[in-house]
């Protein structure tokens, strides 16, 4: 491998060998000793300061544990559309009790399942909007929800104003309109885009204005942005959090009084979890904390190796020093996540050359997924730019199959 980057193989033995190189490189998250006093006396490097178990526990007992049946290893799915009277559009025990788990995985007081992602979002906004209302979000966020703020939010007469979420001066002057919500992400799709969800959360909060932050990227188990401010969280639990590939799902946390309005609603509009979506939702949440581990230390890999690559005019990724977002992230996350871009200096061609990394859109799996963007400066996207969801491989194997693939490109 002509990288500068030396990439052993050893160093990735056991999950523990990963965990340890993912945070002795991203240089995050609390020392031992602080987090000796944050959760029952317990020294876990990996314990989020904010994270409070409803049962004493360290986040990742509670995704094995919380919400299962304890007669049961895995969760029964209840495929009826009535189970015990109750019809599923409104109560399904599968449903209840994932809805139970990621509640608990956000220190939250109430979490709802939706069909995907798009399904949380539209049906969250549509229940705390009205025509009339105004949207501030931030320029560059999915392009689903663009399309639902360019499409159907527009037509029903809510005005949405995108800017530059980073510059907490822009944010400052759009409040100074009255506003019923401000939206983003917390790492943007796909620029990686960083906002300070405490600082943004402030000042909206000071304007009288609800914060709804989309956590897909990072998950609860890299931060959680309800301890940290936001009003509701929410997720496209398609991605990393049912971690396969092989489901669609959303999730919606918050206050028991929010979330219950937003829950009738999604009776109405009908955009629930599947309830097989919901059984895999579980077995993918029981392993969230050791995949987001070994995502964040493979993507650190894959970044620095990108950096000194002759064909690559900038990587985007918040755990490089010298990424613009870097100081924003580093007070704010326990990792920086398994999601990176890259800017190509020529052509963007990568994706095609590649082997064992897939060229398709989706993100969050296990495997490492790259895809490229045509330039779209009102959302933010720059020039020639690559999107990589970096998976849980031997980092040497990603690295040497895009290394192949940049040569041919
Ligand atoms: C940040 C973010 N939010 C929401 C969505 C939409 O999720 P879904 O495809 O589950 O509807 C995506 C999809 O890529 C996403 O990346």
């Amino acid at each position: 491998m002509s990288s500068n980057v030396n990439v052993s193989r050893r160093m990735f033995l056991g999950a523990g060998a990963a965990a340890t190189v993912g945070l002795a490189t991203t240089g995050v998250g609390p020392t031992k000793a602080e987090n000796a006093g944050a959760g029952e006396g317990k020294a876990n490097t990996f314990l989020a300061p904010t994270y409070k178990s409803y049962f004493g526990h360290d986040v990742t007992s509670d995704a094995v544990h919380a919400g299962e049946n304890s007669n049961c290893s895995s969760y029964p799915i209840y495929q009826g559309t009535t189970n015990h009277g109750a019809y599923t559009r409104g109560s399904n025990p599968t449903i209840n009790s994932v809805e139970v788990k990621i509640k608990r995985l956000e220190s939250a007081e109430f979490g709802i399942a939706t069909a995907c992602g798009m399904a949380a979002i539209s049906q969250t906004l549509l229940t705390v909007l009205k025509p009339g209302s105004r949207m501030v979000l931030h320029r560059n966020v999915y392009g689903g929800t663009e399309m639902l703020v360019d499409g159907p939010l527009n037509e029903l007469g809510i005005k949405c104003e995108r800017i530059n979420m980073t510059d907490l001066g822009e944010l400052r002057t759009a409040l100074k309109r009255k506003t019923a919500v401000v939206y983003f992400e917390v790492h943007s799709n796909p620029a990686l885009n960083v906002v300070d969800v405490k600082e943004a959360s402030a000042l909206a909060h000071e304007a009288g204005a609800m914060v709804i932050v989309d956590n897909t990227w990072l998950t609860p188990y890299l931060i959680q942005p309800l301890a940290l401010g936001a009003d509701i969280v929410l997720h496209s639990a398609t991605k990393y959090m049912m971690g396969h590939g092989n489901g669609l799902g959303g999730i919606v946390c918050g206050s028991k009084r929010l979330m219950k309005r937003i829950e009738s609603n999604r009776g109405v509009f009908g955009g629930i979890m599947a309830p097989m979506n919901a059984f895999l939702l579980h077995q993918g949440l029981k392993t969230l904390p050791m995949r987001m581990e070994r995502h964040c230390a493979n993507a650190m890999l894959v970044a620095t190796f990108l950096q000194s690559h002759p064909k690559v005019a900038r990587v985007h990724y918040p755990g490089l020093a010298g990424d613009p977002g870097h100081r924003v992230a580093r007070k704010q996350v326990r990792g920086f996540g398994g999601m990176l871009g890259f800017e190509m200096k020529k052509s963007p061609g990568v994706a095609r050359h590649v082997k064992l990394c897939r060229p398709w859109t989706s993100l969050g799996d296990v495997q490492t997924l790259i895809s490229h963007y045509g330039r779209r400066a009102d959302w933010g996207i720059p020039d020639k730019y690559v999107r990589m969801s970096i998976g849980i491989e031997d980092p040497a194997d990603i690295i040497a199959d895009l290394k192949q693939a940049l040569d041919k490109s």
